[in-house]
């Protein structure tokens, strides 16, 4: 995790670095820092705390320059305190490194420089890197760039990593293996980030490192990249970014969080334009369509993800598994990648992430990939590594989620996925076309629909408050509403630290039963279409045990109002699609929970949006 941010040019590298570190907070936050380049001397500053806490220590130092690298940290080796911070300096204070990800070996090679009388400050593995870089650079009598590769032939890991030495100023070296690195290029200036949200007012094109990729950025030159392996040479891909400003910005909501909960209609219909055309009755989606055999004579489907992501991929289970008749697996993907899965070439394998990045869920893609399994990705973020490493796969066209709790990337991959076993159930034959239309013309009145469900934003706000000082709440839900039971207790978990539990409504009796008292919120989702009349008897259970109700009803229901202390209501819609609308009550519930209690909505303490370790 972390996010790294890089400046060589001519502007001020201060502000970029920090603007930019602010906007890659959501991958880290527990302590940050900065190494600036005035023309003659280093000058670092770091601190435990958030990017506003760095900008304040940063006063102490000399702000000029205009090369500059900054960090964000998500600690792996070492608590976050002021020391083991990033950048790190090597010990003659040359050289200075920001790095996100983990070396693995560093503590054997940390005992090598020991005993050649170096020494360390922090408990990091990136204060290791440099000085073995540094080491190299001295022993091999090499520069920079050579001197980056040799070492990094030495760990194991993974890494995306940004190096300044004072004796060489005009460049910046970068390498990156298994962590993102974006390098925006500009007129006479050079940005390097996590992602390319830090450089997107000042440039549309961007190179995205491959894995065991390096560059040397240096002013006035284009951009050097080699295979970190053998030095071969390898050839920038310049891509033009699609994104702007406005959609990394809060644009008047308290949080990106709220705002990206409001973005879900168009996000929706952002997914499915150009694919959905329910008049013609028909789904265009290329990566299906050149791969339709694969899909047809797959053994099974497995679905790999983690987080959010992997409960989109248990709504997909049932949607596949419902319409198209094919049998599939979900699995977390560092279960997955571990437990020696049997896999085969008759097997396609999905795998759902909202960032792209995510180390286990990349694993799992490799794995299966060498087992000869097809592999579809399903991201979010364009250009993302998962995006890259598929052998086809759709994109959700969310736009950039900020927030780290996830939410319109839950609801764009269930329509991403719907629509893709719609595609397939019609290729099937497995049910009528009557069937089929009704269910095109459906999902188009979704994101109006979702617009009806964000009304009940003030209801929603009445019921955060009676629940806000719970201490522990359960989530039932069946069927198609047994994902988003889980999903509702993972957005209460990360963001207001209130224990929850997601459960299957049925299972409530084999355990969760015993925990109902008159203090135990129970959130229930008790829509129409699924179940009703099983869920209904759940309800009564838990309010013969006088538990509290609040349960995500079918607009106009009458039954469940008289047994819950409180509904909210959602529209009508199929069964299969219920999961779009009645996942927004539960966002909102989470959100007007967390800010009640004071917590830092956006950036949850202890996580990140995007988990590029292990
Ligand atoms: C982190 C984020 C979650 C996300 C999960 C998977 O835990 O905080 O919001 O669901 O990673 O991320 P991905 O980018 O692969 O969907």
């Amino acid at each position: 995790m972390c996010g790294i941010v890089g400046y060589i040019g001519h502007r001020e590298a201060f502000p970029i670095v920090i603007k930019g570190l602010q906007r890659l907070e959501y991958r880290g936050y527990d302590s940050a820092g900065i190494a600036l380049y005035d023309g003659n001397q280093i000058n670092l500053s770091k601190t435990k705390g958030k990017v506003e806490d760095l900008k304040n220590k940063a006063k102490e130092i000399s702000q000029a320059g205009s090369i500059g690298i900054g960090h964000t940290r998500w600690a792996t080796h070492g608590v976050p305190n002021d020391v083991n911070s990033h950048p790190h300096y090597s010990n003659s204070g040359n050289l200075v490194i920001i790095h996100n990800g983990i070396i693995e070996n560093y503590e054997a090679i940390k005992q090598e420089l020991t005993k050649r009388g170096y020494t360390f400050q922090s408990d990091t593995d990136t204060e290791v890197l440099i000085n073995l870089i540094e080491e190299v650079k001295k022993t091999e009598d090499v520069k920079l760039g050579k001197a980056v590769q040799i070492a990094l032939n030495q760990v194991v890991g993974a890494y995306a990593i940004a190096v300044f030495d004072k004796e060489k100023p005009d460049e910046i070296v970068v390498a990156k293996l298994g962590s993102p690195l974006a390098i925006g290029i500009g007129e006479g200036e050079f940005f390097i980030a996590s992602d390319a949200s830090p450089f997107i007012e000042f440039t549309n094109n961007a190179v995205y490192l491959e894995d065991e990729e390096m560059a040397i950025i240096r002013l006035g030159k284009e951009i050097k990249l080699r295979k970190i392996k053998d030095d071969a040479v390898a050839y920038p891909r310049i891509l033009e970014l699609q994104m702007n400003l406005e959609e990394i910005e809060k644009g008047g909501y308290d949080h990106f969080m709220l705002k990206e909960i409001y973005e879900q209609p168009r996000a929706i219909k952002d997914t499915y334009r150009g694919r959905l055309l329910a008049d013609q009755g028909l789904i265009r989606m290329a990566g299906i369509d050149l791969n339709m055999e694969k899909f047809l004579n797959a053994n099974r489907i497995i679905i790999v993800a983690c987080g959010t992501s992997w409960h989109a991929g248990l709504v997909a289970e049932y949607i596949f598994e419902d319409l198209a008749r094919i049998p599939v697996e979900v699995e977390y993907a560092s279960e997955f990648r571990y437990r020696n899965p049997v896999i085969t070439d008759k097997d396609v394998l999905i795998a759902i992430s909202q960032s792209g990045e995510t180390a286990d869920t990349l694993a799992a893609i490799k794995l299966a990939k060498e087992k000869g399994a097809f592999v579809f990705g399903v991201c979010n973020v364009v250009g993302s590594s998962i995006a890259r490493e598929t052998d086809a796969g759709a994109y959700t066209h969310a736009g950039p989620e900020i927030g780290v709790a996830s939410t319109k990337a839950f609801t764009t991959q269930i329509t991403v996925l719907t629509l893709m076993a719609l595609k397939l159930a019609k290729a099937k034959g497995s049910f009528s076309e009557t069937k089929y239309r009704e269910y095109l013309s459906e999902l188009e009145t979704i994101p109006n629909k979702v617009e009806k469900s964000l009304e009940s934003n003030a209801l929603i706000e009445i019921i955060a408050d009676v629940y806000k000082e719970s201490t522990n709440c359960l989530y039932l839900g069946r069927g198609y509403n047994f994902p988003v039971a889980l999903e509702g207790a993972l957005k209460l978990k990360e963001i207001s630290y209130i224990h929850a539990e997601g459960y299957p409504a049925a299972e409530m009796k084999h355990g969760p039963i015993a925990l109902i008292d008159e203090q135990m919120p129970v959130f229930v989702i008790a829509t129409k279409k699924g179940h009703y009349e099983k869920v209904v008897s759940n309800i009564q259970e838990i309010k013969s045990r006088k538990g509290k109700i609040i349960a995500i009803v079918t607009e106009g229901d009458e039954q469940v109002k008289d047994l819950a202390d409180h509904v909210i209501e959602v529209p009508e819609t199929l069964e299969s699609l219920t999961p779009l609308l009645t996942t927004i009550p539960l966002q909102l519930l989470s959100y007007h929970i967390a800010v009640m209690r004071g917590c830092n909505v956006d950036q949850p303490r202890n996580l990140a949006k995007s988990v590029t370790v292990e």
